[in-house]
């Protein structure tokens, strides 16, 4: 298990003693401690992510299972949870047959640092800042569209989809009573030159932000620039909209002022011909 030399300063500066609400080995606690999400808590962030029966959804740092259990008894997700705590995975396993939903909630005694996030569509945590940032790298990896569910803690400057603060009068740590809950879909990773018979376009990125650049060859200057989001395989701005469909950038829509992006479509592949 990784240790995170930043954990003792976060864990004091959150809320100190007030944080652990069970005993739990001292390895455990050096990562990120159990502190369960209120139940209104875990039904806005399932809902937030838009869960449904076609989920699955993984809960990184399982604790007793009530995230992957409400995934499936409310939404009939499949979902996994991973948690480092041996008897916190059969305390979900228990909770999970209890709430008849064993065969689509599955709990492992796992590293969330160890696991393999690829096939999951949902991807939902409670951790810490320093841990949500070890992960990000890794989160970004992930299919375009995959949507990520953080309660409290954001992930530096990769800027929620959308964020949410609830009143949560139950809950067992800090002093104000409200969560935030942030969601994140991961962008297609479209930097890079793209070429077609419209001419090169150039896209700069960062997270869900790009800008583009289109210049025709023999012409000094650019025919169009423009800016824009990623939202998942789409690409949308006000001048225009593309959309990743396979190896190709294909122009599913053009404003008047952008008509030399009409119909366009672009591959990196045709930059090397
Ligand atoms: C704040 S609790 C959240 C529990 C649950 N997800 C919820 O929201 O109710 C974080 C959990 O992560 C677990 N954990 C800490 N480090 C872990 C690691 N490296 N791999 C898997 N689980 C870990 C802790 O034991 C703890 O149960």
């Amino acid at each position: 298990m990784r240790l995170l030399p930043t954990f003792a300063a976060q864990a004091a500066a959150l809320t100190a003693a007030a944080f652990f609400c069970a005993p739990q080995p001292a390895a455990a606690q050096e990562e990120v401690p159990f502190i369960t999400t209120p139940d209104a808590v875990t039904l806005a962030m399932l809902q937030l992510a838009g869960v449904s029966a076609a989920d699955r959804l993984i809960d990184l740092g399982s604790g007793d299972g009530r995230i992957v259990i409400t995934a499936a008894r409310r939404f009939g997700a499949r979902g996994l949870g991973v948690e480092i705590v041996p008897h916190l995975v059969e305390q979900s396993r228990a909770n999970a047959r209890k709430a008849g939903v064993a065969d689509r909630a599955e709990f492992r005694v796992q590293d969330l640092f160890e696991t393999d996030l690829k096939p999951y569509s949902v991807i939902t945590m409670y951790l810490l800042p320093a841990v949500n940032l070890q992960l990000r790298g890794a989160l970004l990896k992930l299919a375009p569209g995959t949507r990520i569910v953080s309660h409290d803690w954001d992930m530096g400057d990769w800027a929620p989809d959308q964020s949410l603060t609830l009143d949560v009068p139950d809950k067992t740590i800090g002093r104000e009573k409200k969560s935030t809950l942030h969601l994140w879909r991961v962008p297609a990773d479209v930097a890079g030159r793209w070429c077609g018979p419209a001419g090169e376009l150039q896209l700069a990125q960062r997270f869900q932000q790009f800008s583009a650049t289109l210049r025709r060859p023999g012409l000094a200057a650019p025919l169009l620039v423009f800016d824009g989001r990623v939202h998942s395989t789409d690409l949308r701005s006000t001048a225009a909209e593309l959309s990743l469909q396979g190896a190709e950038l294909r122009v599913t829509r053009t404003a008047p002022d952008a008509a030399a992006l009409e119909r366009a479509s672009f591959s990196r592949e045709a930059c090397a011909r």
